[in-house]
């Protein structure tokens, strides 16, 4: 059932005049190609109105993985000048161009849901054959991205968990040396406030570590082993959790039982890692270290994901939720990115507390799921009332309910459609 038909066609329209045949760029202008996890969100939205258009989003994507199994972040279809860092900084020599580096595995996820919405056919073409790209996706990070081989997800540049500039990085990000950083010209301060926008000495270390893999030859155990940056994120390691859990349904419907097996084998060794996350004294899953073992000890919206990947005993989700009670009180609007007071906190400034519905809707999905369905529906009525009093916007303010970053976005648009405004 629709809420606001008036809404619903603008959302429509976005997507639609966003679409440059085959993928959608997440907006107009600040990001002029295909990124990987949007696309997957995207999907969702065209599949309230266009199965095949929601498909062919994620078979362009996987058109552009790897041969060692890795999704790339970004792809980079046509020439734009608009962007920094374009094609010729990340020089993988691919072809098209991608960038050197992945995003949160929430493909087979997506998949599933398309696939089950389409009637659930085992033997659908569609279904397997992104079945098979997920696999070698999942499996690429199982090979290179779990270093301490705890089933949890390491990545190699904060641009990988899609949280950019969490401060969950922040102390791992000031040890990385900017040196040899080589003089360049920022693109998306040209876009949009500088206010919103990750600052100048960040962006410098997310060059640095760029260099690193360019240097390296964008060779991923190289990276994995010695690159600058090497954090175990919260957010992919239970997006990853999750993603195993339906890439396995996936193989049981096919009766492919031994990479079910392979499957159940990881999702166990996951769920048991998860508790080296788990901050006591933050009273959430947090991100971690991979290199000094020290936590974040910050909550942010990706510790909530903990319900999304069926993680956290009782007490654990008790903590969680008073977590959530504590924000609901802070925040006119949730789900804020990083709690207000935390160090860093400011409500503009993109992941370090400004609200992002993707994300909100994993949460809200994985609350209902988990017998919350309360907070599910005041995470959704929230995120529905950003979009009706400012619009289809990147992030949100969780203080003012202003729009930041770019407007008429592509999964901003995809969430109302497919979530918050039904
Ligand atoms: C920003 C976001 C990232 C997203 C990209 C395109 O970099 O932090 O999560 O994928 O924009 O929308």
């Amino acid at each position: 059932m629709t809420r606001n038909p008036d809404l619903d066609r603008q959302a429509r329209a976005i997507l639609v005049r966003n679409d440059r045949g085959g993928y959608t760029v997440p907006t107009n202008g600040l990001y002029p190609f295909q990124w990987n996890w949007d696309s997957a969100f995207v999907a969702l939205g065209f599949a309230t109105f266009d199965r095949a258009r929601a498909w062919a989003e994620i078979e362009t994507l996987v058109s552009a993985q790897w041969e060692d199994g890795m999704i790339p972040h970004i792809i980079f279809h046509q020439q734009d000048e608009g962007y920094f860092p374009g094609p010729d900084v990340w020089a993988t020599g691919r072809t098209p161009p991608t960038s050197g580096i992945t995003q949160p595995p929430v493909l087979a996820t997506i998949v599933r849901a398309l696939w089950e919405a389409d009637g659930a056919d085992p033997d659908c073409p569609r279904m397997q054959r992104l079945y098979r790209a997920c696999l070698a996706s999942h499996r690429w990070f199982h090979t290179y991205r779990d270093p301490l081989s705890n089933g949890l997800v390491m990545v190699t540049h904060n641009w990988e968990t899609g949280r950019d500039n969490s401060s969950e990085w922040d102390d791992a990000l000031a040890r990385v040396d900017t040196s040899g950083v080589q003089p360049y010209q920022r693109r998306d301060t040209g876009h949009v406030d500088a206010a919103m926008r990750p600052e100048q000495q960040e962006y410098d270390r997310y060059v640095a570590i760029l260099q690193f893999g360019r240097a390296a030859g964008w060779d991923h155990r190289a990276i994995a082993d010695h690159g600058p940056f090497r954090m175990i994120d919260v957010g992919m390691s239970m997006e990853l959790l999750r993603a195993n859990r339906d890439l396995l349904a996936l193989a049981e419907a096919q009766g492919d039982y031994p990479v079910a097996g392979e499957l159940r084998a990881r999702i166990v060794l996951s769920e048991r890692g998860m508790k080296w996350l788990w901050n006591e004294d933050a009273g959430a899953f947090c991100s971690r270290d991979a290199t000094t073992g020290e936590s974040s000890g910050l909550v942010t919206n990706a510790s909530f994901l903990a319900f999304y990947a069926g993680v956290g005993n009782a007490a654990q989700h008790a903590r969680l939720i008073a977590a959530l009670e504590r924000m609901a009180q802070s925040a006119r609007y949730l789900l804020p990115s990083l709690e207000k007071g935390s160090r860093a906190y400011d409500h503009r400034r993109y992941w370090r507390g400004p609200v992002w519905l993707v994300v909100s809707y994993m949460v809200a999905q994985g609350l209902a799921e988990q017998g919350h369905a309360d907070w599910a529906e005041r995470i959704r009525a929230d995120s529905a009332r950003l979009i009706e009093t400012a619009g289809f916007y990147e992030s949100f303010s969780p203080e003012t309910g202003e729009g930041s970053g770019g407007p008429d976005f592509s999964w901003t648009a995809a969430m109302w459609l497919a979530w918050c405004g039904r």
